[in-house]
């Protein structure tokens, strides 16, 4: 006979969880292994696969010495730094930051990338602006070809809540597909993000558009303050496999 904890264990291990969290700790290791080589200010991403690469920068702060400094991309992610007893930067302070190791939901051939995925698009995309480099690290779930082809969720855009109805009109008559408006369950109230405005995800149809035309058209809308659509941005993307090996593109 099984204890609860062993058949617990087992459904989890069936339900495929288990390899998409190793893939994720994976790609988030060599990440941190292959970037954060000296004393450095670094960009913490956002998500759940950005607390495996906050686990191993606080391991190797620790045993190897290091002086990091952490900008974080939301309030998750400062908590984050903070409960690993980081040093916790600010753009004020720290305007260029050495290297960003973030999430996507989404990574293309062209390397473009949606993210937004957890809500934290803006303050990400500011990071990622002020980072030598961007370094994506994701389970193999969100190696694409084309946007589109495995996340289904649409393009996170974060608007001004006055303005929420004329932006999703717009973007639908321009471009077509649904724009919904993010709530965290049916029928509740949206979800309002770190700094304060609201998420709609664009369910786009045609995957074959200009992601940089298509970027800079929508933030051009009055009341639209970022869309999670990262073009040219990403330097390298590591994802990790279901077998334990990495892939980098
Ligand atoms: C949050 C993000 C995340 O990086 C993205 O959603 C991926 O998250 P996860 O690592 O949990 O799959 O963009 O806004």
């Amino acid at each position: 006979k099984h204890s609860a904890a062993s058949v617990k264990f087992r459904r989890y291990y069936r339900s495929g969880k288990m390899s998409l969290e190793e893939a994720k700790q994976f790609a988030a290791h060599r990440a941190v292994d292959e970037y954060v080589t000296k004393d450095c200010i670094f960009g913490v991403g956002s998500g759940s696969t950005v607390v495996y690469a906050v686990q191993r920068l606080a391991e190797r702060v620790e045993t190897e010495n290091l002086k990091v400094t952490c900008v974080p991309t939301s309030f998750q992610a400062k908590q984050l730094i903070v409960k690993h007893n980081l040093t916790l930067g600010e753009l004020d302070t720290n305007p260029m930051i050495d290297v960003t190791i973030d999430g996507a939901d989404e990574v293309d051939a062209n390397m473009t990338l949606i993210k937004g995925g957890g809500g934290c698009l803006l303050q990400e995309k500011i990071v990622a602006s002020c980072s030598k480099k961007l370094i994506v690290i994701a389970d193999y779930t969100k190696d694409s070809v084309k946007l589109g082809d495995r996340y289904k969720k649409g393009i996170p855009i974060e608007v001004v809540p006055m303005a929420y109805v004329p932006i999703q009109n717009k973007i639908a008559s321009m471009y077509g597909g649904e724009v919904k408006l993010r709530k965290a369950i049916a029928k509740a109230g949206p979800v309002v993000t770190d700094n304060g405005n609201f998420i709609l995800d664009w369910i786009f149809t045609n995957q074959d558009l200009d992601w940089d035309k298509v970027n800079n058209v929508i933030k051009m809308i009055p009341g639209v303050v970022e869309t999670g659509l990262f073009v040219n941005m990403c330097e390298k993307a590591y994802f990790g496999q279901p077998e334990g090996n990495v892939i980098e593109r």
